[in-house]
């Protein structure tokens, strides 16, 4: 078949293969395919059992598969034959050298840019599609067109917004596509190109177009305000557990403020994930790094919150059990970052359990998606945990059970039956809100949540 234009993405992550896969579906006029490193994830992603666990990813990847949609490890020759090239491959905190757990790590994104480089004979689209710090395009550029080989390359800014767990439905029905470029003929040409790609089923008002370092910026900047506001709930959640207020009412109350706004505004252990702490503390290094001090601290307190929350919650957990965990059962329920994944990076499960494990716990992890990454988390103190996937066997002979993950499934678990199977007096921290906590006080738990006084019986 003959198609309209050949794209490549460069990296088979969360990002690149649901957002490849969506584009492929739209879009049966182009060719996409998806590149990997990795040998396993590109198998993977070529059958049943996809490499990420996500809600309606399947069917979409099934209809558009050897159709017009291809997963390869053969990087180089891909490179040659595409017209516009994605690149999503991953961009962590750095762990060395300057700037180390603030900046972000670029060595792929750069080893990327030079094997486009490479092995391009023909003039290419390059899209930023990984979140980047702001100005990273000019580097690219620099690298890209350094070649003396007559080959122009336009870098483009078009980041992603998908969250886990609702990327199908985000990128079906997008808030908006942002593309930027630069502002000259070809650039602008560039960027028209990729706005008819998305224009295949995102209405027009939807693409907003801008210069390319507004785009990258917009990326750090979002994720920046939605980590904010679920500090700025978490840190009132201190002050309503001193206070009989209820942060679930003081959220609601504050929430139907059209100009706040309800969303992201979930009391809870902290935020997780691999974006927010990350792209909040990239931002931080960039502010510092043009001498804004002030700007730079404003942003860290937002990451700074999220961890005290997290320690707050193991303390919780300690104060109210006793004084002492040593030698006591605790079911963890849930330890992905959020419901439906099974994506554990960054997961305030993680500190929790590593938190309860310092203080001699009998940690037991149970998740319906995330036990095989649990596992690689917590590695170094396997020893010291167990995972069992079924949450009555988990609490089964528990002293408490901490709820880090808002699966719904938790939702209708039959408390009473948990309650009867285990030791007394039986703790439950709700590190989400999730439960009806009423109830579970006149099952007989001694209830803890975020945000609210205590139910004690003790
Ligand atoms: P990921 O780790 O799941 O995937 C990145 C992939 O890139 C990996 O499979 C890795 O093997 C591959 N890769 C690395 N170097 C490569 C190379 N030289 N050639 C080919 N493949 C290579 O990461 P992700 O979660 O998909 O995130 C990718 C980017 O998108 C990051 O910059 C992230 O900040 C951003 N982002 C992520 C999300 C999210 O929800 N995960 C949302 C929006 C934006
Ligand atoms: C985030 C951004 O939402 C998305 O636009 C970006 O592309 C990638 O980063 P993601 O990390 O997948 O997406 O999930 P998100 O829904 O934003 O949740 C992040 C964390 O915040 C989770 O741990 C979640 O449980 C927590 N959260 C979210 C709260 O604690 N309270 C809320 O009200 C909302």
């Amino acid at each position: 078949m003959n198609f309209k234009r050949k794209i490549l993405c460069i990296g088979a992550g969360y990002v690149g293969g649901p957002t490849m896969a969506m584009i492929a579906l739209k879009c049966p006029q182009y060719r996409v395919t998806v590149v990997d490193i990795n040998e396993q994830r590109i198998r993977e992603w070529q059958s049943d059992n996809l490499p990420i666990y996500e809600p309606g990813l399947l069917p979409v990847v099934k209809e558009a598969l050897n159709r017009n949609l291809f997963f390869s490890t053969e990087i180089d020759r891909n490179i040659k034959e595409a017209d516009i090239i994605f690149v999503s491959v991953n961009t962590p905190t750095k762990s060395f050298g300057q700037g180390a757990g603030m900046a972000a790590d670029l060595q792929y994104w750069e080893k990327t840019a030079r094997q486009i480089l490479a092995n391009s004979d023909t003039d290419k689209i390059v899209v930023e599609k990984s979140t980047l710090p702001i100005r990273t395009a000019r580097a690219m550029e620099r690298i890209l067109n350094s070649n003396d080989r007559g080959i122009r390359f336009e870098v483009l800014s078009n980041p992603e917004f998908l969250a886990e767990g609702t990327a199908i439905k985000d990128l079906e029905a997008p808030d908006r596509v942002l593309i930027g470029s630069r502002e000259t003929e070809p650039g602008i040409r560039a960027r028209k190109e990729l706005v008819d790609i998305y224009a295949n089923w995102v209405p027009h008002e939807r693409i907003i177009e801008s210069n390319v370092w507004s785009a990258e910026l917009s990326k750090l900047t979002a994720n920046a305000f939605l980590a904010q506001r679920v500090s700025s709930i978490n840190s009132l959640s201190a002050l309503c557990e001193k206070t009989e207020a209820d942060i679930n009412e003081v959220a609601y109350a504050i929430g139907t403020d059209s100009r706040i706004g309800n969303k992201f505004l979930k009391p809870s252990v902290g935020f997780g994930g691999s974006c927010f702490k990350k792209d909040i503390l990239n931002l931080v290094y960039i502010c510092r790094s043009y001498g804004l001090i002030e700007v730079a601290d404003y942003w860290e307190s937002v990451v700074k919150i999220n961890e005290w929350q997290e320690k707050r919650f193991v303390q919780n957990i300690l104060v109210n059990m006793f004084n002492t965990i040593a030698g006591k059962k605790i079911a963890v329920l849930g330890f992905a970052f959020k419901a439906d994944t099974g994506d554990t990076r960054e997961s305030p499960a993680i500190y929790v359990a590593r938190g309860l494990v310092e203080e001699r716990a009998n940690v037991v992890i149970s998740d319906p998606k995330a036990i095989i990454n649990a596992k690689k988390e917590l590695f170094d103190i396997n020893a010291c945990v167990t995972y069992e996937e079924d949450p009555y066997r988990a609490a089964e002979g528990s002293h408490a059970i901490a709820i880090l993950t808002e699966w719904a499934v938790y939702k209708t678990l039959d408390y009473k039956r948990i309650y009867d199977s285990m030791e007394k007096p039986a703790f439950i921290f709700d590190g989400r809100n999730l439960l009806d906590h009423k109830k579970l006080y006149e099952i007989g738990f001694n209830v803890f949540s975020i945000g609210k006084g205590p139910l004690k019986h003790i």
